[in-house]
């Protein structure tokens, strides 16, 4: 019999919430809000944070969220209870991504307090990387924490393919700049050096002046024209590292949410060893693009990211809404 105090779960819930909001998410749009009920935590979807253009179905804000809701997995595990989760609960209530409840005590076992651990710490790098590999056992190692999600990540390691990715990444990047309205999505996320948004790109999370990875992989072009970004020499290193495709067998939203979890513990894993990640899903947002991949390059599987993995001294830091912009509290009566 497991016995509570209602501190202990408004605190162990409060950190969890706490942790889902350092997931990453698509130009930090950090499309989430929460809501708890006694020991019950909900997490939602918030669409007004959602790309209505590059992202219409939704598939990447679905993906921020699996990737909160591992973080509310391994802090409620970490904290020593087991969490019960039900995936998209209630047919009725779509925005309902997850409800998320204390289970029975558990000791936290090491590898998740070291997961834990990454949560705040992990950041995207968004250049180059040092010519440094990412040795093969800790690549086998971020494909073994995606399988136990039951998802795959899939290591690119013919130089063709890399190339063809790179290229893609390169086309899909130019046609969305062409794009007017695509573009002025995308800089309503972007921050100028000054700002004090607690969402969104900031400046300092890019190079001022990008140099070219070889093959190149293009990054979004957050300061489009403005000065921004930051000169410090972390983003000189110009190593690709190493490419890796996060993919799905379906292609449904409880994909989406799944890949989002694995998404996250390849992320802390890799974060765990000093590698960081740089994404480049670009080419996702393009049907004919993301289709092309499937099929030519992917065995029929549904790309969910695209990223490189690699060493960098990138030390940027990383802002989030606070907590009581996103989580609800029913108050007992
Ligand atoms: C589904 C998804 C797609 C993303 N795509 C890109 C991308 O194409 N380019 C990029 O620079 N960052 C991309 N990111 C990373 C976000 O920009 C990043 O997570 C966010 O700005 C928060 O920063 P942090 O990860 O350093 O905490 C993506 C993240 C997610 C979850």
């Amino acid at each position: 019999m497991n016995t509570r105090t209602t501190e202990e779960v408004a605190s162990t819930i409060r950190a969890a919430v706490q942790a889902a909001v350092w997931a990453p998410s698509v130009h930090n749009t950090q499309p989430w809000s929460f809501a708890v009920d006694g020991e019950e935590l909900a997490l939602r979807a918030d669409s007004d944070r959602k790309l209505r253009l590059s992202d219409a179905m939704g598939r990447e804000m679905l993906i921020s969220c699996g990737a909160a809701l591992m973080n509310i997995r391994l802090t409620l595990r970490a904290l020593g209870w087991e969490p019960q989760v039900r995936v998209l609960p209630d047919p009725d209530r779509p925005a309902l991504l997850a409800t998320v409840r204390m289970g029975e005590a558990v000791t936290a076992d090491e590898h998740t307090r070291m997961l834990h651990a990454e949560i705040e710490r992990r950041r995207t790098h968004r250049a180059g990387f040092t010519e440094l590999p990412v040795p093969d056992r800790l690549v086998e190692a971020l494909v073994s924490q995606a399988g136990a999600e039951g998802v795959r990540l899939t290591p690119v390691r013919s130089e063709a393919a890399v190339r063809v990715l790179a290229a893609l990444t390169c086309a899909a990047q130019d046609v969305q700049a062409q794009d007017r309205l695509f573009t002025l999505e995308m800089i309503s996320w972007a921050q100028p050096p000054d700002s004090s948004r607690k969402e969104g790109v900031p400046a300092r999370g890019y190079p001022r002046e990008p140099r070219p990875t070889h093959p190149h992989f293009a990054q979004r072009d957050y300061a489009h024209g403005h000065p921004w970004g930051s000169d410090t020499d972390q983003f000189n290193a110009t190593s690709t590292g190493t490419v890796a495709v996060l993919t799905t067998s379906a292609d449904t939203r409880e994909d989406w949410i799944t890949a989002g979890q694995a998404l996250q513990r390849v992320l802390l894993h890799a974060s765990a060893y000093d590698v960081h990640a740089a994404f480049h899903t670009q080419a996702l947002e393009t049907f004919h693009l993301r289709e092309f991949l499937r099929q030519e390059l992917l065995s029929g599987e549904h790309p969910q990211t695209i990223m490189r993995l690699g060493y960098t001294s990138d030390d940027s830091e990383g802002v989030r809404r606070p907590v009581t912009d996103v989580l609800q509290e029913r108050r007992p009566n």
